[in-house]
């Protein structure tokens, strides 16, 4: 493998790229390659069986396009199916991306931290062995983000049924007195502006991007694979539905080379 090979990145959808924003700025040499699996999302409302299938098949198309390490962008695909894929592709370093409770245990003043994640994540092992390690007396606010990321993926982002569905998840949290909200899934980074609507500024939004930005640096660093090579670095995305958001998204992205692709 060599240190210039891209890093493959895959989420259900478009979500991924709130990771693939904080990957460039932090690491601006890597080249990346980009899946976005729109096709089957919302992975959050699929069986465990069929999130393990997607994140095989998401990893085997990054794998042939010669990806030095994989980041699995999504919290859904992260709890259900991580541990899976580090055993079948043990040859290949995977990052994941969980709901960031520890940081939100360690921040909150009231002792209520408020979660907002998709079904898939809640449900998950990975998800429940995390949560119960915290100390009991903080009490962990979960709610299902059911609806959202679809609204997310069809660019409906200041849509009426957003603010709705947003304003239904999030009161019962705010009156249970949360200083501090876990952003569990990477599609709900795109809707701070209407989330702080609601919850108003006392509350801090905590998601994982710079994390798993730095977690990327120390595994390629660890593996000699962190690219060094100050060249523009080149960005291919790929998506098997609607390209139009994800080109809507990122338009904002100056000085990078990216290219899109339809399959
Ligand atoms: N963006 C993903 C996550 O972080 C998946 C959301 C979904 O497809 O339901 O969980």
């Amino acid at each position: 493998m060599n240190r210039n090979n891209p890093i493959g990145i895959f989420d259900s959808g478009i979500g991924g790229t709130s990771i693939w924003t904080a990957i460039n700025n932090y690491l601006p040499n890597e080249n990346t390659i980009y899946l976005a699996d729109s096709k089957n999302a919302p992975y959050g409302e699929k069986s465990k069986q069929e999130i393990i299938d997607f994140s095989i098949k998401n990893t085997v198309f990054l794998m042939e396009r010669n990806c030095k390490a994989i980041v699995v962008a999504c919290n859904t695909a992260t709890t259900n199916a991580i541990s899976v894929l580090r055993t079948q592709f043990p040859q290949i370093p995977f990052i994941g991306i969980e709901p960031a409770i520890k940081p939100a245990a360690i921040k909150t003043l009231t002792k209520n931290i408020g979660i907002l994640a998709t079904r898939g994540t809640l449900s998950s092992d990975l998800f429940c062995k995390t949560s119960g390690s915290i100390s009991k007396d903080i009490h962990i606010h979960v709610q299902n983000g059911e609806g959202l990321v679809s609204l997310i993926e069809s660019g409906r982002l200041n849509s009426p049924e957003t603010l709705t569905l947003l304003k239904k998840y999030l009161s019962p949290m705010m009156a249970q007195n949360i200083d501090c909200l876990v952003l569990g899934c990477t599609h709900y980074p795109y809707l701070i502006p209407q989330i702080k609507l609601i919850v108003g500024e006392k509350v801090t939004l905590i998601d994982s991007g710079f994390a798993v930005a730095k977690q990327l640096e120390r595994i390629l660093i660890a593996h000699n694979l962190l690219n060094n090579n100050a060249l523009i670095a080149s960005h291919q995305f790929y998506c098997n539905a609607d390209i139009k958001v994800l080109k809507t998204i990122l338009k904002e992205v100056k000085d990078a080379k990216i290219d899109f692709f339809n399959f």
